[in-house]
């Protein structure tokens, strides 16, 4: 088994091991002694593959004592909102949880970030374990705290800081997971490589549970060193300004990780041609995309794009936080003026070929 600790507010590890769901609750009854109440929240089609109570996560986490609670939802960002969490809040209100109790987050990002979110603001603040099972969960979002519910202004805009208190990981589940999942997952395994690690290309395709230890391990030493984001964490944001800019500008219909290759790339080419780059990383960022065969998403309109990035997070008053390749697997950041924005990304649009 795979162990790494993180060290941030709250210090956790992550464990990881192909099987490891069986031994689920032998490992949080470690740090969350039963008996106590648990809320596994998950959805519908983690729920019918992992969750069911005939299933051995389930009826393990009875047999050592907790009281197993049950909530579902529609798979899809559709459920991530403030509603969704407000439910889980009321099913565990009505069980008479206390601060005693937890959350288990069993599936991919979505049921994490809203379980989380649940976890962070019922009763001020209760535990919750994460159980990721989507490879973008296991490789990103499973790790590092950052919890959210979308709203109408934006997705993630209402969110808490809330680390989990253990991370268990079973890339086994992964083979239950459909192919553009997993692509989608694995560019943010890209992302990290691109970001501080470029070792992570040689086990991409080769060793998908070594990928996920050395994506974790990037994620770590960022998260360590700046939890809420104020400085060095924006580097893991990496594709994501121009990326969110095209899943917004799609109507949400284009898939996260597919908009951070695009993300990535449409960044690296303007970077090289501002001559940003120490060594220009364009082109092998273009090479992965051809590798997995990711698709370009339709013809860019550089001002509808610079229009939706502005309102990023990432962005600074007048000023947005741009993270361009300085050479392989290593990122920096740079401020520009929002009003430089569209002609930044028309750069990349122009020289995308
Ligand atoms: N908190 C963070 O740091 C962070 C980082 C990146 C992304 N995110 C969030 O993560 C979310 C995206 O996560 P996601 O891509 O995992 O989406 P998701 O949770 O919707 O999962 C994708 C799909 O895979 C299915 N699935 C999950 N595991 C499966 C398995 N083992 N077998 C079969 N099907 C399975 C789900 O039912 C779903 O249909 C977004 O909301 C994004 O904002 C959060």
């Amino acid at each position: 088994m795979q162990k790494i600790t993180m060290h941030t507010s709250k210090t956790y590890d992550i464990l990881i091991e192909d099987g490891l769901l069986a031994s689920a609750a032998e490992l949080i009854a470690e740090i969350l002694p039963p008996p106590r109440k648990c809320c596994l929240v998950c959805d519908k089609t983690v729920y019918s593959l992992y969750g069911k109570p005939d299933l051995p996560l389930f009826a393990s986490l009875v047999g050592a004592g907790y009281e197993t609670n049950i909530c579902t939802f529609d798979p899809g960002e559709g459920s991530k909102t403030p509603h969704a969490a407000e439910e889980i809040c009321g099913i565990m209100a009505a069980k008479g949880f206390t601060r005693d109790d937890f959350i288990i987050a069993l599936g991919g990002g979505v049921s994490g970030d809203l379980a989380g979110f649940a976890a962070s603001v019922y009763m001020r603040g209760i535990p919750f374990v994460q159980i990721p099972t989507s490879l973008l969960a296991m490789a990103d979002s499973s790790v590092g705290g950052k919890t959210g519910v979308n709203t109408d202004a934006g997705k993630n805009m209402i969110g808490t800081f809330w680390q989990p208190s253990l991370v268990l990981i079973d890339p086994a589940t992964l083979d239950t997971l459909e192919h553009d999942e997993l692509l989608n997952g694995l560019a943010e395994i890209i992302k990290a490589g691109f970001v501080a690690d470029g070792t992570i290309f040689d086990c991409i395709g080769e060793d998908i549970s070594e990928a996920i230890v050395k994506a974790i391990k990037v994620k770590k030493a960022i998260v360590e060193a700046d939890e809420r984001e104020s400085g060095s964490r924006r580097l893991l944001n990496f594709g994501h300004t121009i990326g969110h800019a095209i899943e917004k500008y799609s109507g949400y219909t284009v898939p996260h990780g597919f908009a951070v290759m695009n993300g990535m790339y449409l960044t690296a080419l303007a970077a090289d041609d501002l001559e940003w780059s120490l060594t220009p990383v364009s082109g092998l960022i273009r090479d992965v995309i051809d590798a997995f065969a990711y698709p370009k998403y339709g013809d860019y309109k550089a001002a509808q794009l610079a229009e939706a990035a502005a309102g990023d997070k990432k962005r600074v008053s007048d000023n947005i936080v741009i993270v361009y390749p300085d050479q392989p697997g290593r990122c920096k950041t740079k401020e520009l003026p929002v009003s430089e924005l569209e002609d930044f990304i028309a750069r990349g649009v122009r020289l995308w070929k």
